[in-house]
């Protein structure tokens, strides 16, 4: 699976990419999440990592490779942003603006943007996804989910997963985001659709879906109905769950296998525990405590307690309209009290983690050429350097791409 941000894919390519002064492999060992190799090189067959190590031990065989001298810089495996709604028409600016004033931020938010995205073309929802995705691209992020659910109809979310999927392999049937108004009264058909024709209409499109258990949105048991129909046709899960209060997403996505629950605002010890024994990740979202003004997740105790954790943008227009990763480590590091090293391994391996994904996320032999240079000496200038431009390049596949390179300047 490629899974990568690209509309056209390049063609994959031959490099060595040396001269690296940090290098962050991911391949962790006790006292070092990241995997960090000092002077060294990365050498790139075919889009496909083939081997990393000291920058003077570099093999032979590399010797007819093209040569991207970093000059000291910091590399490190592209950002793996596992919870995106990319797709959606219109603005809630003044939503935000309310916000900042001491409004506070409700799920029914979500149905302005519906009313938006129905009434957008394709086209108008295709030119918005692109300048997104050009912009994650340009700060770093080298894999993105897309999840539906601004549409709410069998038709709109049908669509919306067919314009994810131009963009990524990774995309998420959440039809159930909320109940839109035309089911105000009925919840349960709504769900009775969800699980049923809207499922069979998104699913070919589809690798996940997804299902905000909240109160204001879904019940526990309407979400474990449409999580089992997302099963049953053979979609992995995924749950939005414990954003707005105290509930049970965080416990039906462990109990039901989730790959990821995200959120996780509001968490008690029974959820720490639950997830600390599961393979469920834990993907926080920063942008959204920013964004909502709601309280920071502790990520500090939760690292400390055995859960895997993901940091995602959860980039959409109302709870959190960025899609900036090196934001999301900052804020990590600030706000949540994790390490850089583990912020930057959390927005990296543990995006890949929520994703079940082995080959990317990190830099080892086999995984994809998916690396970001920085325009510094270390990744912890990540959160050191907070809003600074700081990507430098980005290689997809072992292919510079458009979006990185803020200097100009050297290669190849
Ligand atoms: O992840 N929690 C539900 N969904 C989005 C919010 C989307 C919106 O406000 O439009 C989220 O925060
Ligand atoms: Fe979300």
């Amino acid at each position: 699976m490629t899974g990568d941000v690209v509309s056209a894919a390049p063609e994959p390519a031959d490099l060595l990419v040396t001269g690296i002064g940090e290098l962050t492999t991911n391949v962790s060992t006790s006292d070092d999440v990241c995997g960090t190799m000092r002077d060294a090189a990365v050498l790139i067959r075919a889009g496909i990592v083939a081997w990393t190590g000291p920058a003077a031990e570099v093999p032979d065989a590399a010797a007819e490779a093209p040569v991207l001298d970093v000059d000291g810089a910091a590399v490190i495996p592209g950002f793996v942003d596992s919870h995106t709604h990319l797709v959606f028409g219109g603005d809630r600016s003044a939503e935000f603006v309310a916000r900042m004033a001491g409004r506070p931020y409700a799920a029914g938010g979500i149905r302005s943007t519906v009313a938006a995205t129905r009434g957008a073309t394709d086209a108008e929802l295709r030119a918005r996804l692109r300048l997104l995705i050009a912009e994650l691209r340009a700060q770093g992020t080298t894999t993105v989910e897309i999840k539906t659910g601004y549409g709410l109809t069998v038709a709109d979310e049908e669509r919306l997963a067919r314009l994810a999927r131009e963009m990524t392999e990774e995309v998420t049937f959440l039809g159930a985001h909320v109940v839109p108004p035309e089911f105000a009264d009925d919840a349960n058909a709504y769900v009775d659709l969800v699980a049923g024709p809207m499922l069979a209409a998104a699913a070919p499109h589809c690798r996940w879906i997804d299902v905000f258990c909240e109160r204001g949105a879904f019940t526990p048991a309407q979400a474990e109905r449409v999580l089992a129909a997302g099963a049953a046709r053979g979609l992995g899960l995924r749950v939005h769950g414990n954003q707005l209060g105290p509930g049970e997403g965080v416990r039906l996505a462990v109990a039901r296998g989730a790959a990821s629950v995200d959120h996780g605002t509001y968490l008690d010890d029974g959820d720490i525990a639950a997830l600390a024994g599961s393979d469920t990740v834990l993907t926080l979202l920063p942008g959204v405590e920013f964004s909502t003004r709601q309280p920071y997740p502790d990520a500090r105790a939760l690292w400390d307690a055995g859960v895997t954790i993901a940091l995602a943008s959860d980039c959409n227009p109302g709870s959190s309209f960025t899609s900036s990763m090196p934001l999301m480590v900052a804020l990590a590091v600030r706000e949540m009290g994790l390490t850089p090293d583990e912020a930057v391994w959390a927005a990296t391996a543990g995006g890949a983690a929520a994703l079940r994904r082995d080959d990317v996320g990190v830099l080892r032999p086999g995984a994809r050429a998916d690396l970001v240079v920085l325009r510094a000496p270390t990744r912890t200038y990540l959160a050191y350097r907070p809003g600074v431009p700081l990507v430098d390049d980005v290689l997809l596949g072992g292919v510079r791409v458009d979006g990185g390179g803020v200097s100009g300047g050297r290669r190849t």
